[in-house]
């Protein structure tokens, strides 16, 4: 394939934001903050680096303390912080690109250390992940956490709120909402951590109720073409888990529909260590129901990534580790140019180096 006849390299519009391509920068936490969880200024220079891509979705960015997980992670909801993200947005827009932000509350994968007051972190039900939390002095097991009161939800709806205007302070183009990953949402949709008997928990239209609610929170500030929603429904472990993910996301893409978000964003892996065994196919599902942007995620090259977007499977593929290890990457996809290998050892913390010394083609 020729750079002419890439149809991931066709300029495309996502909900009201066009773009110059199909090639999405993957929201990656790169633990690079300072004092007070306020971006580095270095961190404008990353992204900067990699405006060429259609949409960059920043790192997890919180919307309150109490959604943090892990040391050096940005947030956005203190004056310092919005004033961080001003220099990477500035950089970001000055490079000809967009860039979203992605909020982030971690849920019960926290620890009392990040905590206000040094309390316990916050979950739909009060089941542990089984997993553990990174901090500066190495992997803790997560406790099990407190099960949020009813009214504390809508103060939570409240800091995502916050948030989002926050983010249009900050110069970003939209939000995503950190749907995925085992965080604060998806501990609400899926059954297996959402064991909740009020409005929020129980059938699939109550676990949805939160996310719906988060976004008539975030859709007045930005417009609904200016927001989005990550999810990774297809991926479970044994403390995530939920008994029927088909129609789960069937009813989350029918919100979205009914919103009319900008997109989903779908970690659907094809490869990579994300990638199990059994893990359902959501995406022709997804687009059964909803009639916006779909963005897929999970191990895509060049070549995959393009079949999906021929075929249309997809409409934009987001590119996490291949992006992160070459800026340039739409150019190394035109010109079907070897990438960079990426340095495991520099994705979390530390200073420039495995961050913005990975080499552009000549
Ligand atoms: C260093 C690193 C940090 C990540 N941080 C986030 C994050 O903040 N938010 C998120 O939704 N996903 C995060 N992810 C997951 C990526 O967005 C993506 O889903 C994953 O890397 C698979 O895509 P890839 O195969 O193209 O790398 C992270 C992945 C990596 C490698």
């Amino acid at each position: 394939m020729t750079q002419s006849n890439l149809k991931l390299l066709t300029l495309y519009k996502v909900g009201d934001v066009p773009v110059k391509n199909r090639v999405f920068l993957a929201p990656m936490t790169r633990s690079r903050a300072g004092e007070g969880n306020v971006v580095a200024p270095v961190t404008a220079t990353y992204y900067a680096q990699r405006a060429s891509g259609g949409l960059l979705i920043s790192e997890g960015t919180q919307v309150s303390q109490e959604g943090v997980g892990y040391p050096a992670t940005p947030g956005i909801h203190t004056s310092a912080q919005i004033a961080g993200w001003r220099v990477v947005t500035d950089a970001v827009h000055a490079a000809g690109g967009k860039i979203f932000a992605q909020l982030w509350h971690v849920g019960r994968q926290s620890l009392p250390v990040f905590q206000p007051h040094g309390g316990l972190p916050v979950a739909p039900s009060a089941l542990a992940d089984q997993g553990q939390a990174y901090t500066a002095t190495g992997p803790v097991p997560y406790g099990v956490p407190r099960a949020l009161e009813t009214a504390d939800i809508a103060r939570i709806i409240a800091d995502f709120g916050h948030a989002a205007q926050n983010a249009k302070l900050a110069g970003f183009d939209g939000v995503e909402l950190h749907g995925a990953n085992g965080y604060l949402i998806d501990q609400f949709l899926r059954d297996g951590s959402n064991q909740r008997t009020d409005a929020y928990g129980g059938s699939i239209a109550n676990r949805v109720r939160f996310l719906a609610e988060l976004l008539d929170a975030v859709i007045p500030v930005w417009g609904a073409g200016r927001v989005g929603v990550r999810l990774s429904l297809a991926v479970s472990r044994p403390s995530l888990t939920d008994s029927d993910p088909k129609s789960l996301v069937a009813a989350i893409a029918q919100l979205a529909e009914t919103k009319k978000i900008a997109y989903l964003h779908m970690i659907q892996p094809v490869a990579g260590v994300m990638l199990k065994p059994g893990q359902p196919d959501l995406a022709p599902v997804v687009r059964q129901h909803y009639h916006g942007t779909l963005i897929l995620n999970g191990g895509y090259t060049r070549d995959v990534a393009e079949a999906a977007i021929q075929a249309g499977v997809a409409d934009a593929i987001a590119f996490g580790v291949p992006f992160l290890a070459n800026p340039d990457l739409p150019a190394r996809l035109a010109a079907n140019a070897p990438l960079n290998a990426p340095q495991f050892d520099k994705f979390y913390g530390g200073g420039t180096a495995g961050y913005t010394d990975y080499p552009m083609l000549a």
